[in-house]
């Protein structure tokens, strides 16, 4: 049997500082959709990692991004999002293009030398698959298509047109515990059986059935839909199974079977024991609103079972008992995928 990760790893200040430094600094993140900045002179705040990021769409209609915080003096420029031709910094009234060149600064002319052309914001990254738009803090990534790796292909041969989708709603919580063990717990449906009765009548998730498989950083599980299963949810419509991806280091994207349905969101780490999680949900534009909201009723129930399970796990990782655990071979096959890439990104 495998062994876990170190459990000091889930707790470990150091660690955390070496995980933003080495996997987040410069990984794609996912941000929002299109329909945020759809408009000319639109805006969104988000982050990419713990680096603050803004998104824009200037008037030239070109899509960018920058670090959000202020060349003066640091403070954090844009918040939240809108439409507005500038963004103007709350201390000392510092004003930007949303094409990110500083556009006036207070008493700035009676400074001899003042360089305004090199004060614009710093460049960070943007990209797009379908209405998702995802951010990088490096103004040089690679391209988000790499990132990405197989999963939009596989979404595509699923049935799924992503680019037929409407942003439906914004979920947002606030976990206590580690982000790997969040990111674990997505990655094993060996839980389900157990802790979601009502996933487990949806979905077929015997190890038998149920389908794990790896492509570079993506990981991804596939469950059929329960023969007979007894279910309210109305498994009839375009997309025969469920896909559940997991993008290294840190994205979850889930597709259930039935109508054309989306859930896409990040599990941000912002202290070693508090992680971030937000979904956003898309649907096909005709789907109707009864089966989102059974969707909904459904999905809101496995998050409430998993808070309890990742919250657990963190308090009984954290108490010191052990110094690590052990993984099943085949049922836990992703999460022994995620630790080795963890470990080697964190590696000296
Ligand atoms: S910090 Fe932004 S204007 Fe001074
Ligand atoms: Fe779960």
């Amino acid at each position: 049997m495998e062994s876990t990760l170190p459990y000091s790893w889930y707790t470990d200040p150091e660690i955390f500082g070496r995980e933003q430094e080495r996997i987040f600094r410069s990984a794609w993140a996912y941000a929002g959709h299109l329909g945020q900045v759809a408009e000319l002179g639109s805006f969104f705040t988000t982050r990419a990692g713990q680096m603050p990021i803004v998104v824009t769409r200037a008037r030239d209609g070109e899509l960018r991004a920058f670090r959000n915080v202020c060349r003066h003096r640091g403070f954090p420029l844009a918040e939240g999002e809108g439409q507005r031709e500038t963004l103007q910094c709350p201390y000392h009234a510092w004003t930007y293009g949303l094409d990110g060149s500083l556009r006036a600064a207070p008493r700035s002319d009676e400074e001899p030398h003042f360089p305004k052309d090199e004060l614009g914001l710093c460049r960070a990254s943007v990209g797009t698959w379908g209405p998702f738009v995802f951010v990088n803090a490096d103004a040089d990534p690679e391209p988000l298509s790499d990132a990405l790796g197989s999963m939009p292909e596989q979404v595509a041969e699923l049935g799924l047109d992503v680019d037929k989708l409407c942003f439906y709603s914004r979920w947002e919580t606030e976990l206590e515990a580690n982000w790997k063990i969040v990111c674990e717990n997505f990655l094993e449906c060996y839980h389900c059986q157990v802790a979601h009765p009502q996933l487990a009548q949806l979905l077929d998730v015997s190890a038998e059935s149920y389908a794990l498989s790896t492509d570079g950083r993506l990981s991804s599980q596939r469950g059929a839909t329960r023969e007979g299963g007894g279910t309210r949810m109305h498994l009839d419509g375009e997309l025969p199974r469920g896909q559940f991806h997991f993008l290294w280091p840190n994205l979850g994207v889930n597709i259930f079977p039935g109508r054309p349905n989306i859930s896409i969101g990040p599990m941000v780490p912002l202290t070693p024991g508090r992680t971030y999680r937000f979904l956003d949900y898309f649907f096909g534009v005709d789907v109707d609103q009864a089966w989102i909201d059974e969707l909904m009723a459904f999905d809101d129930q496995v998050g409430v079972e998993d808070r309890a399970l990742v919250e657990g796990v963190h308090r009984g990782i954290a108490s010191g008992a052990l110094e690590h655990g052990v993984l099943l071979t085949h049922s836990e096959q992703l999460i022994g995928h995620f630790q080795q890439l963890t470990r080697a990104a964190l590696a000296d």
